[in-house]
């Protein structure tokens, strides 16, 4: 197992719920996801906050551009000292290797570099109305195949996804992911659902847990339940 494998999203739109979060969280505990409202919200300058506090930082923001532009933006989230970025791999070829090529200038202080595949949203007539004849599952494979191509360390995907690609993937090949929920948890708006354990079972290298442990009465001992129930898997 990884070190670490709860990431939580931090699903806010201002720096105040934030850092009255992470102000009842332990860094050696878990990571944090950081994504596209919050980073619009309140910029690199949460990020380096949160980072200042000890905490290892996913940087959400799916990046899809031109190969020059991704691999500007791949540098700079570098700079600001993420963990782990991502990109979509939709994006082509040329831009996940670009991507890969300024990620890897950093050396052993790269942050990670992954690739979102197909949205959890997308259903196979959503594909067909943007010209994919694939089903969903024909396109990730496909495009987590491609991942790896560019020499990126691995993807986000869902639950129903692990399996298959943990069996298509080498073993180094990350496996990142969310809809993650405890019998007692409510699903809120995710419609498939998996347990922790089960996740990591399957192949998943770490989990993104957002509410469970966001909105808990105490975010401490949900997150501490999440970890106990990994321990020793
Ligand atoms: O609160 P919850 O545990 O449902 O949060 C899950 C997090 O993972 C959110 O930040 C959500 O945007 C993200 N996510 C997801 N499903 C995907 C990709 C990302 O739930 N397919």
């Amino acid at each position: 197992m990884a070190s670490k494998p709860i990431i939580i999203a931090l699903d806010y739109n201002s720096e105040k719920p934030v850092m009255e979060l992470i102000a009842q969280l332990d860094p050696a505990q878990c990571r944090l996801k950081i994504g596209k409202e919050l980073f619009t919200a309140c910029g690199p300058d949460l990020v380096r906050n949160v980072k200042a506090k000890g905490f290892d930082i996913f940087l959400d923001l799916k990046f899809h551009d031109i190969p020059n532009t991704v691999a500007g933006a791949c540098k700079v989230a570098a700079d600001l000292g993420v963990w782990m970025l991502n990109v979509h791999a939709s994006g082509g070829l040329a831009m996940m290797e670009k991507a890969r090529e300024a990620v890897h200038k950093f050396g052993d202080d790269r942050p990670l570099l992954i690739a979102v595949t197909v949205l959890t949203s997308l259903a196979a007539d959503d594909l067909k109305a943007v010209g994919v004849k694939a089903n969903p599952e024909e396109q990730v494979s496909k495009l987590a195949f491609l991942t790896r191509q560019a020499g990126l360390d691995g993807v986000v995907c869902s639950a129903a996804e692990t399996r298959l690609l943990r069996a298509q993937m080498p073993d180094d090949f990350c496996l990142v992911t969310p809809g993650i929920r405890r019998p007692e948890d409510a699903a809120n708006d995710q419609k498939r659902v998996v347990g922790p354990v089960e996740a990591l079972r399957n192949g998943s290298n770490y989990l993104v847990v957002g509410r469970p442990i966001t909105k808990a009465e105490s975010p401490a001992d949900a997150l501490a339940s999440f970890n106990s129930a990994l321990a020793g898997i």
